[in-house]
């Protein structure tokens, strides 16, 4: 079993031992019956991986953890409540107070917030970096630096990261790379093939992709041999207290009883679910399982819907700049063509000519386009984002982020063409009529 095609419906589940279920059962329960003391003490102590308590762990959440794991090529995955809980305990894993991290400007809002405002109140700092200049994450690294973190394709500018190159100096520095995936999706790109250590999703988005439930995964590589640097990485070489002396790096990694190096994975679930929480709802899972299950068929047409629409835009008198990497006028279209071969995904970004008026008479006047804080939804989706995802950013961070007054970001659904097309050109119109109404009234105020 190797096609994407069939992974994306098998990897991770078998039929129901018990019943023969074919579709995912929800275990919709909080704990899990022991049969015996012996199997109670081997669960606790992990020599038996079986289910103890949702928090920790959940048949339903297993299959959707091993589904995205085998997607990504890693070899193994935590599935959590959120794509942020996913950034947080990705990185909390590897790095504390009196810590630092060395990430792209150009993120999600949300992941800067946490970067920029939540994660110093903890002690860790980050360096937010151009993604594209391979001498400035060198430059930034610090004796405490712990990880490296960017997104594949960088929500809203479209930037694509040049992850191997990436990969390399976080290597050279001897830090992990954590990639968010959620904008390209393993169908689009795998950045663990590419060197990524870590990959992780808001499965929120495309994964689960009918809008319904929020999830994140975190998936580990394997690769990053953390028992390398005893110094740097003390969580992974010292015994955990909290864990009857385990010490992670040595009793589950490279020679690990498992065959394979899942220290990363294990750490994660075992002290930082089990102690701060954000574990995802065995139904949530369920519903990100039956997105899964057509992930590229969804992924085709998204990104052949994004096509036309960027073919539209193109020359578009209202239009001013597109934020697109599969757009030939892109910063990031030739690496775009390198990692992203099948495509550049469906979020892109447009300047729409008349500012700030012109854009939120845009946004008001799109019918078919729902007006969400979403993106990988089946549904063609539209929103602002200088006045409300990246609203927290400073003016400095919203243009490392791409964002401007003017932009408008469209998450391109898979409805037909033809009715997204028109929704747009409804849009067009009610900008130019605001910016027509908008310049009147400047030259009346200069009058
Ligand atoms: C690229 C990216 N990463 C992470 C997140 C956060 O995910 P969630 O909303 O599932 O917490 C988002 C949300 O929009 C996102 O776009």
């Amino acid at each position: 079993m190797t096609a994407f095609e069939t992974l994306q419906i098998h990897a991770g589940q078998e039929p129901d031992s018990q019943t023969g279920a074919r579709a995912l059962p929800i275990y919709q329960t909080t704990s899990f019956v022991f049969d015996s003391q012996k199997t109670a003490a081997d669960r606790f102590a992990l020599s038996d991986l079986g289910p103890i308590y949702t928090r920790l762990g959940n048949p339903t959440n297993e299959a959707v953890e091993g589904r995205v794991a085998a997607l990504e090529g890693g070899v193994g995955a935590v599935l959590v409540a959120s794509g942020q809980s996913a950034e947080f305990l990705a990185l909390l894993n590897v790095a504390g107070a009196g810590d630092h991290i060395v990430a792209s400007g150009s993120l999600y809002g949300g992941t800067y917030n946490l970067f920029a405002v939540t994660l110093p109140k903890l002690g860790i700092e980050t360096t937010f970096v151009e993604a594209g200049d391979p001498q400035a994450w060198k430059d930034a690294v610090r004796e405490n630096t712990k990880a490296f973190f960017a997104e594949s394709i960088a929500n809203p500018r479209s930037e694509v990261l040049d992850i191997a190159t990436v990969a390399d100096l976080a290597h050279d520095a001897g830090v992990p790379l954590i990639v968010d995936n959620t904008m390209a999706t393993p169908y689009l790109v795998k950045p663990i093939e590419h060197g990524a250590d870590v990959v992780v999703h808001s499965a929120t988005k495309f994964l689960g992709g009918h809008g319904t439930s929020i999830a994140g995964v975190i998936v580990d590589s394997g690769n990053f041999d953390y028992t390398r640097y005893p110094d740097r990485f003390p969580g992974f070489n010292e015994p955990d207290e909290s864990y009857n002396g385990l010490v992670f790096g040595r009793d589950l990694g490279p020679d690990s009883p498992f065959g394979a190096n899942v220290s990363y994975g294990i750490k994660i679930r075992v002290q930082l679910l089990r102690d701060l929480g954000p574990a995802a709802s065995p139904f949530n899972a369920f519903l990100i399982a039956q997105g899964i299950e057509t992930l590229s068929l969804r992924i085709e047409r998204h990104v052949e819907n994004a096509k036309k629409v960027i073919d539209f835009l193109d020359g578009h008198p209202q239009v001013e700049k597109i934020h697109f990497a599969g757009h030939s006028s892109s910063p990031w279209y030739e690496l775009g063509k390198k990692y992203l071969p099948k495509g550049a995904g469906s979020v892109l970004g447009f300047d729409i000519a008349g500012g700030f008026d012109a854009a939120v008479a845009f946004v008001d006047a799109l019918e078919l386009h729902s007006h969400v804080a979403n993106i990988g939804d089946v549904r063609s989706l539209v929103i602002h984002p200088a006045s409300t995802t990246h609203s927290q950013l400073s003016e400095e961070a919203l243009v490392a982020a791409g964002v401007n007054q003017s932009f408008v970001r469209l998450a391109v659904g898979i409805e037909g063409i033809d009715d997204i097309l028109a929704d747009l050109e409804t849009g067009f119109a009610a900008a130019q009529a605001a910016a027509g109404a908008s310049s009147g009234q400047d030259t009346q105020g200069a009058q």
